[in-house]
């Protein structure tokens, strides 16, 4: 059997918020890159086929699949029972977790539970967002205050607009590791999650090589040598 061309093969148009170490960032060279790109290109190597990533706002990811400007998302996603009714997961992929965080200098809130009357900076269209959004409806917290990117709930971390925020672990964690000395993660982790690659309802055959490539990968031990690389976005 002859092996397809890579003329032949077909290209699929990822869809990504790029501003999420270590799983995308934008490198110096204007190339995404990450964990979840690492991973992507090395399912779709395994199974014959070519990605080409588009970086846009986290909130549009799943009506951009949904109206086919985009084939797959990779981004950090975590697989909920509410996205499930709108797109198709594969496997999961990584498990992470929602933290909370502070100033530095906050010795005030150590916890979800020092946070009545208190003002949550999140990501818009988050995990995070549903959980802060969850605090408030039970009186927990008092105010949220949404972002189209982390950096800018940092941002507002730092100018005092909001006490604490919200967002996934190891992100808060590459924010920290770049810019020691501004924001803490206090407390212990809120919750458990799984990110999964997003296709289109009923993209069977995209989402059976997405899988397919993961078994692959993962039992050559390829998936174990990106995941040993993650520190080090
Ligand atoms: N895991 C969280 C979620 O699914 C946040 C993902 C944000 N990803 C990103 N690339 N900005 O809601």
């Amino acid at each position: 059997e002859q092996s397809a061309s890579a003329e032949d093969m077909p290209t699929y148009i990822v869809g990504t918020e790029a501003q999420f170490p270590p799983f995308e960032i934008v490198d110096s060279g204007g190339n995404v890159i990450g964990f979840d790109i690492d991973l992507l290109n090395a399912i779709a190597e395994d199974q014959g086929f070519k990605v080409e990533y588009l970086d846009q706002d986290f909130a549009g990811l799943i009506p951009a699949l949904q109206t086919g400007n985009i084939d797959i998302i990779a981004s950090g996603m975590t697989i909920t029972e509410e996205r499930e009714e709108q797109v198709d997961f594969s496997e999961p992929y990584i498990t992470a977790g929602l933290a909370l965080a502070v100033t530095v200098d906050n010795d005030e809130i150590q916890s979800v539970d020092d946070l009545q009357g208190k003002t949550v900076a999140v990501q818009t269209g988050s995990t995070g967002y549903l959980k802060a959004e969850e605090l408030k409806d039970a009186g927990a917290i008092a105010e949220i205050k949404d972002f189209p990117h982390v950096n800018e709930a940092i941002e507002e971390l730092k100018i005092g607009g909001a006490d604490a925020m919200i967002n996934d672990l190891p992100v808060t964690e590459a924010f920290i590791a770049v810019q020691p000395g501004v924001i803490k993660i206090v407390g212990e982790p809120l919750n458990s999650e799984s990110y999964g690659f997003a296709v289109r309802s009923g993209n069977t055959e995209l989402l059976e090589m997405i899988n397919a490539g993961l078994e692959n990968v993962t039992a050559s031990g390829k998936y174990d040598e990106l995941l040993a690389d993650l520190p080090n976005y």
